[in-house]
């Protein structure tokens, strides 16, 4: 058990991790982009996200408080960039099977703008947060921040970085509460705006101290010749040139 109310689900619960994930998710801008629909988007993301957390359960690790009251979903960093073939032995095609030709004309320009978002952060080995979602009516207890931990003591222990991507602005302040920093930011064609955001190992993490550069194109600033020393650190441990050591003035926009 990875912490007193935290377990690690089975095959046999993604059902209930799914509901979970479907109505955290069901406002979120990418799930309304996709699924603009009112109507069907929980039985939608449900199946969808059903696909999701068995990809967390064969490559990564997918925890759940005892009650149900939130996940996450994590890919281990020995599970690489997941393939078309990873995706149908999650069940990937019964998912394409039951949607409509616009629901796939829009989920097919997400893992472009995700992937060139992931490629611009990070290209050592780490871990990955396919999903963290808290039921809408426990919100803000403290349950999110909970089922991060057992992956970012592991992290730490390892000293491997952390990556997400976020379309949910809110949620940019409680990842940088978490270490994270926005990384990369782009548009899905003719959807919302994403963030990629990265978490350097505890180590390292002292370094969180430059202004950032995004895609608005700023230069990062450094408060002391300490911080300069440490991102030469950084970058020599694969952290790209061009990215900042921690968020800021760089959103460029709200994801609504
Ligand atoms: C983001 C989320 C996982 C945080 O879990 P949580 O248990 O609510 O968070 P905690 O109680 O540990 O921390 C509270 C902080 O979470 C964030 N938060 C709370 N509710 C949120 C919401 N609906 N949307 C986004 N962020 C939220 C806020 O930063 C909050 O701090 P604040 O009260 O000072 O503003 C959860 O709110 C959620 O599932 N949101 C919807 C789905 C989502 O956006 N998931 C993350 C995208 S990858």
């Amino acid at each position: 058990m990875p912490s007193e109310d935290l377990k690690q689900v089975s095959f046999t619960e993604l059902p209930r991790v799914a509901q979970v994930l479907a109505d955290a998710f069901y406002e979120d801008p990418v799930a309304r982009f996709v699924y603009p629909d009112d109507e069907g988007r929980v039985a939608w993301l449900t199946a969808a996200f059903e696909v999701q957390a068995r990809l967390g359960l064969i490559y990564g690790r997918v925890y759940a408080t005892d009650d149900y009251g939130g996940v996450a979903v994590w890919l281990t960093p020995s599970s690489g960039r997941l393939s078309l073939w990873s995706f149908i032995r999650a069940g990937g095609l019964r998912l394409l099977l039951r949607s409509s030709v616009d629901v796939l004309n829009r989920v097919r320009r997400l893992p472009g703008t995700a992937q060139k978002l992931h490629r611009q952060c990070v290209s050592q080995r780490h871990w990955y947060l396919l999903l963290l979602a808290v039921k809408p009516e426990r919100q803000g207890q403290g349950i999110g921040t909970r089922l991060l931990q057992p992956v970012l003591k592991t992290a730490d222990g390892d000293s491997v970085p952390c990556y997400l991507e976020t379309a949910n602005e809110r949620t940019i302040a409680f990842y940088e509460r978490h270490g994270f920093s926005i990384c990369s930011e782009g548009d899905i064609a003719g959807g919302p705006h994403l963030w990629g955001m990265l978490r350097r190992s505890e180590s390292a993490s002292s370094a969180h101290t430059a202004t950032p550069s995004t895609s608005s194109g700023h230069k990062a600033r450094f408060e002391s010749e300490q911080d300069r020393r440490q991102m030469d650190v950084l970058r020599k441990d694969g952290w790209p040139d061009h990215l900042p050591a921690r968020s800021g003035p760089g959103r460029s926009r709200s994801a609504s």
